[in-house]
């Protein structure tokens, strides 16, 4: 099977469609071994635990070290895949080297192909790609119509990497971040799944492109 690694740093709602998938036979051949948040009270740890998943919380104090304690668990764990979902620190190029096409990124944005500062959407706009945080409040500050979210392979640009799969929403006129982030949420919980069985089926750089 494909062992894949979870990092979370929150509510973990993306880590539970990925059990949710597994527990109902969805993701055949895939099984999550391990669960990490950098935040001690992280929601998805309790769901983590609740589906009897090993779990650790590596606190982000000093970087170097909590990278070192996470690749020494990837390589305990054998973990195969790493699953950035909800995932808030940026990990250092050095880090992200010791993975090459085992690690992806759900990112709350629409991001393109190539490292371009734009997206062109499917109705032809042309957007900017919102890397780094708070993308949710600032597509709708923008004041795009659309926005979307991203699953891409890790490389040591922030939110940059080859893309795996993405999807759109619309942002109606009166839509408020709260609003914005469930529409969100509910699209990558099916997005994760689709990226994980991609990767699983066809193995390293399953690409959208
Ligand atoms: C998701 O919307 C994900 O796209 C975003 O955080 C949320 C986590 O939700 N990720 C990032 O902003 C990464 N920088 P969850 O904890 O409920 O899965």
């Amino acid at each position: 099977p494909l062992r894949v690694a979870v990092l979370i740093s929150g509510s973990g709602s993306n880590l539970q469609a990925l059990i949710d998938a597994i527990e109902s036979q969805q993701l055949p051949g895939v099984e999550i071994v391990l669960v990490i948040s950098n935040k001690a009270n992280a929601q998805g740890l309790q769901r983590a635990l609740k589906h009897k998943l090993p779990v650790a919380y590596i606190p982000w104090k000093k970087r170097e070290e909590a990278e070192q304690r996470i690749s020494a668990l990837f390589q305990l764990f054998q973990a195969d895949l790493i699953v950035l979902a909800g995932w808030m620190r940026i990990l250092s190029a050095g880090f992200i080297a010791q993975f090459p096409q085992r690690m992806i990124n759900l990112h709350p944005a629409l991001l393109p192909d190539d490292s371009s500062d734009s997206y062109t959407t499917s109705d032809g706009s042309v957007i900017p790609a919102l890397r780094g945080l708070h993308v949710v409040e600032r597509a709708i500050e923008a004041g795009l119509k659309v926005t979307g979210s991203t699953v891409h392979y890790v490389i040591p640009a922030v939110d940059a990497g080859p893309v795996i799969c993405r999807a759109e929403v619309a942002i109606d006129v009166d839509e408020t971040p709260d609003t914005l982030q469930e529409k969100l949420k509910n699209q990558e919980h099916r997005l994760i799944v689709e990226a994980v069985r991609a990767y699983a089926e066809q193995g390293r750089l399953v690409t959208s492109s």
